[in-house]
């Protein structure tokens, strides 16, 4: 299959695989479902995205409904909290997922993403259902798993692709007729049950239950364990909210779509903590407020991004809204799916851990003498779902390029800003171009690349997202000028060597 040919989300893993964005951790070893690595070019978007995000919650808060910068501190809690930690927030009993086993294929599925097709067969004497796993393709694994057992079993399925049925709407007692995604006979699924996603250690020498702890699976909860020293020890007083970035990991039933949803990944999340009553309001300003951030920070398209309202007997109980933040993804397209989710998730964690901690976690105000504990909003999103956002909001696919794949990155995310050259490697042009280099990678990462034809390093540019390259060529020792090359457009500016930074300086910023 040519490269135009293959489908979106593939040429985006390759290309992300080929110029060392993403790899498939332990690759030489056959792989680890759902664990990623993060090459030399997507560890420096990755941070980069990162670093907007900090730079956005922590350095330079929003603008509050009053005309000031909100107060947001930020923290790095550990990774392994107390094991009671997630008894209060409820992942200990509840942050389950409902799962099915084939009894003849040994494989596991997320009880909701076996999809189920009615079947008749010609004869109309026996019916029941084929599945297959929830994807883009979904409706092609059905047929073609039917004509498979159709031809097996010497007889003609008839299957009613118009309706597709997750294995959770169909009465468990049914299931016995549904035939599972690999299997080749009805009644191999077993009843779904529930699944813990925590990952699950120990910590000192002895491994017994009293010593079993877990991987965090979020990274919110640490924030609130921290909550009352933040509070005793800076000078923030509600409304005020705490930042952390960090890793949270899920034994995720079914990874899939790349690093959309892996058992690895890292969270932004952000705890706002605000007197009771004002909930609603902090609630409405931070939906708009990440909306506009993905928008004109993460340079994605607005007709992209979705605000989803999740309807009220879908949120957790304790919530007063939530709106899932989300992203037309390649794997999704037409429809949307989750980038980020912020939540009114009123005062449920900190009355959780004063309780189970036994610990006082209200606030007093000095002034009016009143006692109350904070309301939390949370904007949480995935970094590493972010990533895959700019990836998929940058890939170009055009033959007339050097390159026909390129990524159009937003210059201030963009791993490598400048790739610098010498045309040739002759007549004192690497020297220059190399004085060049040394100068410009105090403040920008550059890439010096004095190798092949000028259009093949163009081209490695543009795979890697580089916005601008500058070119020492034979008129340079006359006149004193480079040639400033456009990735967005491949238009090409003579501009003065000592005007170089300046110009550069004023398109990066
Ligand atoms: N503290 C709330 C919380 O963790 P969540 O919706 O479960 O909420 C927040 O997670 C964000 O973290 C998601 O919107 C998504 O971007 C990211 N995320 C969650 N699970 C993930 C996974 N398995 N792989 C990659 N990103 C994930």
């Amino acid at each position: 299959m040519s490269k135009a040919e293959a489908s979106l989300m593939n040429r985006i893993v390759s290309l992300s695989k080929r110029r060392g964005f993403i790899y498939q951790a332990s690759e030489i070893y056959g792989g680890l479902g759902g664990f990623w690595d993060f090459g030399p070019l997507g560890v420096q978007l990755k941070n980069n995205l990162r670093d907007a995000w900090w730079h956005s919650m922590v350095e330079c808060p929003p603008m509050g409904p009053d005309g000031k910068p909100l107060s947001i501190v930020g923290l790095d809690s550990s990774i392994i909290q107390h094991p009671r930690t997630w008894q209060a927030s409820g992942h200990a009993e509840g942050f389950a997922d409902m799962m099915v086993d084939c009894r003849e294929t040994k494989s596991r599925y997320r009880a909701d993403h076996v999809i189920c097709a009615r079947y008749l067969s010609a004869d109309a004497k026996i019916s029941g259902y084929i599945s297959g796993q929830d994807g883009d393709n979904t409706k092609d694994q059905i047929s073609k798993k039917a004509d498979k057992l159709g031809r097996k079993k010497g007889i003609k399925f008839d299957v009613d692709l118009s309706e597709l049925i997750p294995l959770t709407s169909i009465p468990v007692e049914n299931h016995g007729r549904v035939i599972g995604p690999d299997a080749s006979k009805a009644g191999t699924l077993t009843d779904p049950r529930a699944f813990n996603l925590m990952f699950e250690s120990h910590y000192g020498v002895l491994q017994t239950d009293e010593t079993k702890v877990y991987l965090r699976p979020e990274t919110a909860q640490g924030i609130f364990l921290q909550y009352k020293n933040i509070l005793d020890t800076s000078r923030v007083r509600p409304p005020f909210g705490v930042a952390q970035v960090g890793k949270s990991f899920r034994n995720e039933v079914t990874p899939r779509n790349f690093i959309f949803r892996s058992r690895e990944f890292e969270q932004m999340e952000m705890e706002f903590f605000c007197p009771p009553e004002d909930g609603m309001m902090w609630y409405e300003f931070w939906v708009n407020e990440r909306m506009r951030w993905w928008e004109e920070v993460a340079g994605c398209k607005k007709e992209n991004l979705f605000a989803h309202v999740i309807p009220e007997d879908e949120i957790a109980h304790y919530s007063k809204g939530t709106t899932d933040i989300e992203y037309r993804w390649p794997f999704t397209e037409p429809n949307f799916g989750e980038l980020e989710g912020v939540a009114y998730r009123t005062d449920y964690d900190l009355k959780q851990h004063a309780k189970f901690s036994k610990t006082k976690l209200d606030y007093i105000d000095q002034e009016s003498k009143e006692r109350y504990v904070p309301h939390v909003v949370e904007p949480a999103s995935g970094l590493t779902r972010g990533v895959l956002l700019l990836l998929c909001e940058a890939y170009q696919y055009d033959e007339s390029r050097p390159s026909p794949e390129w990524l159009k990155i937003k210059p201030s995310l963009a791993p490598t800003k400048l790739g610098i050259f010498p045309l040739m490697n002759k007549d004192g042009m690497p020297e220059l171009a190399e004085k060049l280099y040394m100068d410009l990678r105090q403040d920008y990462t550059c890439q010096y690349d004095p190798k092949q034809s000028i259009g093949k390093r163009y081209a490695r540019m543009d795979e890697a997202g580089t916005p601008y390259c500058i070119t020492v060529d034979g008129e340079t020792l006359k006149d004193q000028a480079v040639t400033v090359r456009d990735r967005d457009t491949a238009s090409q500016e003579r501009v003065a060597i000592d005007k170089v930074r300046e110009y550069v300086g004023a398109k990066l910023s």
